[in-house]
């Protein structure tokens, strides 16, 4: 089975920081970079490094076509589905990254991401119905993510919804999702709880599972993450790595879940591969380029052979 990913694909330019500048502050930074990136591509280029088909539906500007088109090929993403829009400009991100901490500033200019149409994911029905799960996040029109996942609800697909960036989402919307995979300020910004640690957590994810979402993982950066359904609640603790960059460690996170989901793995283990794909990335720099392969999550998981989840009662 494969995976198909409907969502934003970007050009980031990073620069590196040793702090984060104050408001009307000019600061040196250095080691700038354009690299591809957008956490719909990002997150379709992970499902391919990890060994799964992926689809990528999106739209990008005449602009950097070339240089995008040609990285899907590279990492064996399927570009059927992607549209070149001659009237807009590629999404871009300007990233900061603060070298000291490994966290980050994002602005995003979403361009031809905000032109996707409902009949650009109707033309790619084929890769949906060839897939058994499809991957979401927000940077697209929300408008738009509702008829996806409509329509992959419509023929059985599992649906997961990356609510990232955080913005508020429709009623509607969550029947069709079987797995929302929101950090902790998306997630205190959809349930109005203010997530401060595994028991408020546990309450925000509760609430979503109230309006009809059938799972929900919560991720928690270096501490981790919380499976939240009606019948259990889990926690898995972050494997234990030197934090480099942590851009894109959602985007790992989503694919290593997906692509272990797509592979069989029942989400209690599916999470195991989602924390330790979302690792690995962490240690290397660049959304994108910091993907890790199969063998790299493989490797992570055999190296703590005593990593368990654990059960949570509250
Ligand atoms: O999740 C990281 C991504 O967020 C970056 O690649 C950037 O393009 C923004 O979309």
């Amino acid at each position: 089975m494969s995976i198909t990913v409907v969502g934003s694909i970007h050009v980031d330019f990073y620069i590196k920081v040793e702090r984060f500048p104050s408001i009307g502050e000019t600061l040196f930074g250095r080691g700038f970079q354009i690299s591809p990136g957008g956490k719909g591509a990002n997150q379709a280029v992970g499902c391919s490094k990890l060994g799964e088909k992926t689809y990528m539906v999106g739209r990008i500007g005449k602009d950097f076509s070339e240089y995008l088109l040609e990285n899907f090929k590279k990492s064996g993403v399927d570009t059927t589905y992607v549209k070149i829009d001659y009237e807009h400009n590629t999404g871009v991100a300007f990233i900061i990254l603060n070298i000291t901490t490994g966290e980050n500033m994002i602005v995003i200019d979403p361009g031809s991401d905000y032109w996707i149409t409902e009949e650009d994911v109707n033309n790619a029905l084929n890769a949906i119905i060839d897939s058994k799960i499809v991957l979401l996040q927000l940077e697209i029109p929300m408008k738009i993510n509702i008829h996806a996942c409509r329509l992959a609800a419509s023929r059985g697909k599992k649906v997961i919804l990356n609510p990232a960036p955080a913005s508020p989402l429709p009623e509607e919307i969550f029947k069709y999702i079987d797995i929302i995979t929101p950090n902790r300020v998306e997630t205190s910004q959809l349930t109005g709880v203010e997530v401060k640690d595994k028991l408020t957590a546990v309450k925000a994810g509760k609430k979503l599972i109230e309006k009809g979402v059938k799972y929900v993982v919560i991720t928690l950066g270096s501490e981790g993450a919380l499976l939240v359904s009606s019948e259990k609640i889990l926690y898995y603790p972050s494997f234990k790595v030197d934090v480099v960059d942590t851009t894109g460690a959602g985007d790992a996170f989503n694919a290593g879940l997906a692509v272990a989901l797509s592979q069989g793995y029942p989400i209690e283990e599916a999470l195991i591969w989602a924390n330790a794909s979302a690792a690995v990335k962490i240690t290397k720099v660049g959304a994108q380029t910091g993907l890790p392969l199969r063998d790299d999550v493989e490797e992570i998981i055999k190296k703590n052979p005593n990593y368990r989840a654990e059960i949570l009662y509250y």
